[in-house]
């Protein structure tokens, strides 16, 4: 649908800072994050100027992929607290003037949850039909093969996995301990609605962000997928399971649920190149979800066969770029929604993968991507530690045994697999992929302290003389430098600047929340320059973002470029303020100009 005017609604306007329960704060001492330390932040969170806290999981889990695994969708795993914390933080949350969005993670289960341990039981159990089953395949020697060549995505190995007791392989498009539930099945989608949704609706969260949301309808005849990695056995698949037949009919039919309760959602889109697909999915006419994550951006520098199997920084800036404009794109004549974000859960630092992380551009660079990202359309998100410039832990203080991420260990596992346990070479090229990119970085325990053990991630405990126990993953080697006491009251830390910057943008919604994005000097392999634009009332905005570490003589844009007949630009915002000079660009400096 073509509109000329952006609808305007809460939250498109709103920043919404997520939390991975298990890494922000630890209340009780036991080393692992929980919702008392959540709520314990709550005015924190607050002060930085965001409306929305979106929760990564926090139901009951083995925690195989760190609680996207959920045995109980009504139930909070047991480290983090019980159903009456959530409550409380749900309260909380909403006493603040906040809102709550949870993760919903329902394209599978874990195989301990009781619904998968009945389907495995029996082939005659009612509960069968709830996940992917499927025959064997044979081949010509008579060897037992799964039911297509589907690689999953963790790791090199099948998305089938084979069980004994029943002779048959069931799907499991991301961990063998991840079985994908069979949504074909009315009845699994009716208790999946029940159980994931209204349980926690009804509870009063506000929204839910929606787990791999594309993927829930398969292809009828589950077809082989092309071959592009020929040395394995394996292949990715995602083009062919992303956007199956039935998405828009079950989405639909969630709506119906969601808006019930007038609840908010983002999904995460993977394998979707193609714009008009995407926008199917976020058009406000089609009324399937309010906005997605598209994967253009935190795609940018990963391996074309497996995304660690990469070199450090394999991309020019015209890519990144290309990739920003188009999910800023998307909104363009169109009723559709985007969103603005450099990190998430499953991403590495973006100081260390798109800036520079060493000591003195680390803050450049988050100050760089603070600013950028607050000048893009679309509802912001601001991942825990980004707003003060967490960067990636250094390969030398921080061993590739600290690194638990199941993404991670499969890879290495993978590379041993091709290239044997002892080729040195190969182990430290995978090592080196997994400092840049590993999901691990983003995962470290947040540093509240830098004078206190452990970087304070549990200091309240100790403040309370309780023993405190080490964080279930190893400490960020520089919580000393990067944390958040130590920039609270220092006007110049990046902390300071995110404040500053989200400020800004809600002073300027219209032109950099709803403005339309232009990219004015594509090919530029340093700088990028581009103009947001209300098509309502005319005004411009042009931003300026330097990339390298070098200072940058530059033109402003002509009046031309910006289609005017004549322009004056007015600097209102710098990430150097009260050091710029006329056309020049210090070494990662990003600037704000209004025309007039
Ligand atoms: C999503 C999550 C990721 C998880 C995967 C499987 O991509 O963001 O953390 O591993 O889904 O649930």
């Amino acid at each position: 649908m073509t509109v000329t005017r952006r609808e305007r609604k809460w939250w498109k306007e709103a920043v919404i800072y997520q939390i991975y329960p298990a890494s922000f704060c630890d209340a009780n001492g036991d080393g692992i994050g929980d919702l008392p330390g959540i709520t314990s932040k709550l005015d924190y969170i607050a002060s930085l100027g965001v409306n929305v806290i979106w929760i990564c999981p926090m139901y009951e889990s083995p925690q195989i992929d760190m609680g996207y695994d959920i045995s109980n969708y009504e139930d909070v795993h047991k480290p983090y607290g019980t159903v009456q914390d959530m409550e409380v933080l749900i309260r909380e949350t909403h006493a603040r003037g906040l809102r709550i969005m949870l993760d919903l993670v329902i394209n599978h289960t874990s195989d301990q949850h009781g619904w998968f341990k009945e389907s495995r039981s029996s082939k005659d159990n009612p509960k069968r039909d709830w996940y992917i089953w499927r025959q064997a395949k044979y081949s010509p020697s008579g060897e037992r093969l799964p039911p297509n060549n589907w690689r999953c995505n963790f790791g090199g190995g099948s998305a089938w996995e084979w069980d004994e007791q029943t002779g048959e392989y069931y799907l499991h498009l991301f961990a063998t301990e991840q079985p994908d539930l069979n949504w074909e099945n009315p009845d699994t989608r009716k208790a999946i609605y029940a159980s994931s949704m209204e349980f926690w609706l009804e509870r009063g969260v506000d929204g839910f962000r929606v787990d791999t949301v594309n993927m829930y309808s398969k292809p009828g005849d589950l077809p082989d997928a092309p071959i592009v990695d020929p040395k394995a056995l394996f292949q990715p698949a995602g083009l062919l399971y992303c956007n199956g037949p039935r998405m828009h009919e079950y989405l639909g039919e969630m709506n119906k649920v969601l808006s019930r309760y007038g609840a908010i959602t983002v999904g995460e889109l993977p394998c979707t190149p193609d714009m008009a697909k995407v926008l199917q999915y976020v058009s406000a006419e089609a009324k399937q979800l309010d906005m997605v994550f598209q994967f253009d951006v935190v795609d940018v520098g990963f391996g074309k066969t497996h995304k660690y199997e990469t070199t450090l920084k394999n991309y020019k800036l015209p890519e990144f770029k290309a990739a920003v404009g188009r999910t800023q794109g998307l909104i363009y004549k169109s009723d559709g929604w985007t969103t603005a974000f450099v990190e998430n859960h499953d991403q590495a630092r973006s100081v260390s993968r798109f800036t520079d992380d060493r000591p003195e551009y680390r803050a450049l660079g988050a100050k760089l991507l603070a600013l950028m990202e607050s000048c893009l359309s679309g509802t912001q998100y601001v991942y825990q530690g980004q707003e003060i410039g967490c960067v990636n832990a250094p390969k030398e203080s921080y061993p590739v045994e600290n690194y638990l991420d199941i993404d991670s260990y499969l890879f290495i596992k993978m590379v041993k697999e091709l290239h044997g346990d002892g080729n040195k070479e190969e182990l430290d090229k995978a090592f080196t992929a997994l400092q840049h990119l590993a999901r691990d970085h983003a995962r470290i325990p947040m540093a509240w302290n830098g004078k206190a053990k452990y970087g304070g991630f549990s200091e309240a405990a100790e403040k309370a003389g309780e023993a405190i126990q080490e964080p279930w993953m190893k400490p960020h080697p520089l919580a000393s430098e990067i944390n958040v006491a130590s920039q609270l009251d220092d006007p110049d830390s990046v902390l300071a600047f995110w404040r500053k910057m989200l400020r800004f943008r809600r002073e300027h919604a219209d032109l950099l929340v709803y403005g339309d994005f232009r990219d004015i000097r594509p090919a530029d392999e340093d700088l990028f320059v581009f103009v947001k634009e209300d098509s309502h009332s005319g005004h411009k905005a042009v931003v300026a973002l330097n990339f390298s570490t070098e200072e940058k003589m530059w033109q402003l844009p002509s009046a031309e470029e910006l289609g005017l007949k004549e322009v004056k630009l007015v600097p209102i915002m710098s990430t150097q303020q009260g050091k710029t000079k006329e056309g020049v660009l210090a070494p990662l400096e990003g600037q704000v100009f209004l025309a007039q």
